[in-house]
C-alpha cells in the first residue's frame, strides 16, 4: 500500500531511477560497499532497506541468497520488477523485529538506511540476533562530520555535532519531490550502539570515489576526493 508520507513512496521511480546511477551511489557508495563485502557467494544475505533493489541484485549475480526488506512498497516494485523472482522481497518497518529466524543469515547489509533511524540499538539487536556466529553487518551511513553540512539543509535544523538530531532535506528527482527526513548521530554514539548489541567492529571505510567519476562528474568527484559523504562499517557477531 502506498503510504502518502513516506518520502521513497513519494519520490517512487523518480528515486529508483536516481539510485541507479547517481554518481554518490552508483561511483562511490556501491562499489565500496562490494569491495567490503567481497566474495558473497553462497551466503545467505539480508538486505535492510533494500530500495530498489540495485545491491541486491549485484549480490545475487555475485551468487548469494538474498532477501530484501523495505518500507516502501513503491521501491519494492522497482525491487521486484529487476530481481524477477530471484530474491526473497518483503515490505517490513526496520522500527519493528525483523521478521528472520535466529542465527538464519551469514550477512546484513544495511545501504544508507541506519541514518533513518532515531535509535539503532533495537535494530541492530536483532541484526544480532538473526546472524550466524561469525556473520557479519556491513552498513553504510551518511558520515557525522558531513551532514551537518549538506548544502540543501535548512540552517535552523542544525543541532550540535555532539547530540542526536533530526535534519530534513528537499529532494526533487526525475519529476517529483519530497522531504526527507534523517537523524543526524554523532560517531561514538553509533559504534557505542555497534558494540553495546555485542558486536566487534572489524573495518571502518571512508570510501573514495572511483577513479572514472573524475571525468563523468568532476566536481562530486572533486568534493569527494576533499571529504568523505558517507561511512562504512563492518562487524562480526563472534563466533
Ligand atoms: C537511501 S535508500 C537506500 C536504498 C539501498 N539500500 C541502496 O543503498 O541503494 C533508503 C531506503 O531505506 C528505506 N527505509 C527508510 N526507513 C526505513 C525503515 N524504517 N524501515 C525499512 N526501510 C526503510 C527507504 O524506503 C529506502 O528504500
Amino acid at each position: 500500500m502506498h503510504d502518502a508520507d513516506d518520502p521513497y513512496d513519494q519520490l517512487g521511480e523518480g528515486y529508483a531511477a536516481h539510485n541507479e546511477v547517481a554518481p554518490y551511489n552508483a561511483l562511490y557508495e556501491r562499489p565500496a560497499m562490494l569491495a567490503l563485502l567481497g566474495d558473497v557467494a553462497g551466503r545467505d544475505v539480508l538486505d535492510l532497506g533494500c530500495g530498489p533493489g540495485v545491491l541486491a541484485a549485484a549480490l545475487v549475480d555475485a551468487g548469494a541468497r538474498v532477501t530484501g526488506l523495505d518500507r516502501s512498497e513503491a521501491m519494492l516494485r522497482v525491487a521486484a520488477r529487476r530481481l524477477d523472482g530471484r530474491a526473497v522481497l518483503r515490505r517490513h518497518d526496520l522500527a519493528d523485529a525483523l521478521p528472520v529466524a535466529d542465527a538464519s543469515v551469514d550477512v546484513v547489509v544495511a545501504g544508507l538506511v541506519l541514518h533513518y533511524l532515531a535509535d539503532w540499538a533495537p535494530v541492530l539487536g536483532e541484526v544480532h540476533r538473526v546472524l550466524r556466529p561469525g556473520g557479519h553487518l556491513v552498513a553504510s551511513v551518511h558520515h557525522p562530520f558531513a551532514d551537518g553540512a549538506l548544502p540543501s539543509l535548512e540552517p535552523e535544523r542544525r543541532g550540535p555535532y555532539a547530540e542526536s538530531h533530526l535534519l530534513a532535506e528537499a529532494w526533487s528527482m526525475g519529476g517529483r519531490s519530497a522531504v526527507v527526513r534523517f537523524w543526524h548521530h554523532p560517531l561514538g554514539r553509533m559504534i557505542g550502539w555497534i558494540t553495546g548489541a555485542g558486536f566487534v567492529l572489524t573495518d571502518v571505510i571512508e570510501p573514495e570515489p572511483v577513479p572514472a567519476m573524475a571525468t563523468s562528474h568532476p566536481e562530486a568527484f572533486a568534493r569527494l576526493s576533499d571529504k568523505p559523504a558517507f561511512l562504512l562499517v563492518e562487524a562480526c557477531r563472534a563466533g
